[in-house]
């Protein structure tokens, strides 16, 4: 599947899934543009796809809402439990978890509704002139949506899904806001496996992107 197909899916605001690689999570997660989202995408990534559904956003983004990472936060907080504080997952990278948020018109914030409120009233808040008072006053934390931070410097910092897919918004010319939610396998009880995922993509249409190929377009580009 061409990197050019993956970002027209992008734009019609349909999933692609996305490999990062097997040195690193292993993991492919489905990728959607917030701006999109849609009460369907999310009840089609808890069924197909089953992780933990995230929100990722651009570095400059985050730092025009003043959001810190989660690790950077509890670090300058007073806890006494300092040493959980996860520095470096078992594969290398710190962590790109900030806060976890609800938007302030949803209820329990977990529906399959409620969250793709959440999600696309975030990207909503790219266009918005001050962020950092919109963001303020329409969403609330502790929520159901962790909200992940990508890389300063993006790909060349980090090799995330959260900088993949990130990217990948941006280069299709959309807000660098995107739902993200790792693909699990419920007869193994682990990630699913990349056959399974290249099987799945075919079966229903959905574009895999190696996160080498990704890597590599983004040396040239
Ligand atoms: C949040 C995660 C996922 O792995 C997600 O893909 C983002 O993390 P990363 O950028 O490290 O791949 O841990 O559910
Ligand atoms: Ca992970
Ligand atoms: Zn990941």
């Amino acid at each position: 599947m061409s990197l050019e197909s993956a970002l027209q899916s992008l734009k019609r605001g349909e999933f692609v899934l996305l490999f990062d690689s097997a040195g690193r999570e292993n993991e492919i997660d489905m990728v959607v543009a917030a701006e999109f989202v849609t009460p369907e995408h999310v009840a089609r990534m808890r069924q197909y796809a089953g992780g933990l559904l995230c929100i990722a956003i651009d570095n400059n983004f985050a730092k025009s809402l003043e959001l810190k990472y989660m690790h950077e936060i509890l670090a300058d907080s007073s806890i006494s439990n300092k040493e959980m504080i996860m520095g470096l997952a078992p594969y290398g990278d710190h962590p790109t978890f900030s806060l976890s948020v609800n938007h302030y018109q949803t209820y329990t914030g977990i529906t399959d509704k409620d969250r793709s409120l959440t999600i696309r009233e975030m990207a909503n808040i790219f266009n918005v002139e001050n962020k950092q008072k919109k963001f303020a006053s329409s969403f609330k934390t502790p929520g159901h949506v962790p909200l992940l931070i990508a890389s300063k410097g993006l790909l060349a910092a980090r090799q995330g899904h959260t900088e993949m897919s990130v990217y990948l918004a941006q280069v299709a010319g959309l807000t660098p806001v995107t739902a993200i939610c790792e693909m699990m396998d419920a007869e193994t009880y682990s990630a699913l496996s990349v056959d399974k995922a290249e099987k799945f993509a075919k079966q229903n249409g959905i574009p895999l992107i190696d996160g080498k190929e990704l890597l590599e377009y983004a040396k040239v580009h």
